[in-house]
């Protein structure tokens, strides 16, 4: 019954041991929103980092860095080769985004996000992110 509500619920979310993955589709063209849960356990705490890579090619491809200052005015940086300017994350949305406008097919792939924090410990989740070509 769980299972067949959150076929439902796109994007579906499942779970591997401890790191989540959510199966996102979207049309070649629109924007696309990926979700990375930047909350904190504990009030005393802060996000100092966040990073995202593309699976497949394993270095950090957007970055909001906030190791040395407060998190609202983190530095942002996307890799020109993926995203670019097209990426631009929004910490503000529950749970926070990195939309990605213009979506192409090239960028269909398995996508990760790290989250570290001042005290708490880092937390992973990943987006499996499918392109449709354009009808
Ligand atoms: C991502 O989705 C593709 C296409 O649906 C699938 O073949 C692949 O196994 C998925 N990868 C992961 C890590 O879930």
């Amino acid at each position: 019954m769980t299972l067949v509500l959150l076929k439902l619920i796109a994007p579906q979310l499942i779970t591997h041991g401890s790191v989540t993955i959510v199966h996102i589709e979207v049309v070649a063209g629109e924007a696309v929103y990926l979700p990375c849960d930047i909350s904190t356990q504990t009030s005393n705490d802060q996000v100092a980092l966040v990073l995202w890579y593309r699976e497949d090619l394993g270095t950090p491809i957007y970055s909001v860095d906030g190791r040395d200052r407060d998190f609202n005015l983190a530095e942002r940086w996307s890799d020109e080769n993926v995203f670019s300017n097209r990426a631009y994350f929004m910490p503000e949305k529950q749970p926070a985004e990195l939309g990605v406008d213009h979506i192409r097919e090239t960028d269909q792939g398995v996508y990760r996000c790290r989250v570290d924090f001042r005290i708490g410990q880092t937390r992973n989740s990943k987006v499996n992110l499918t392109v449709i070509g354009e009808y």
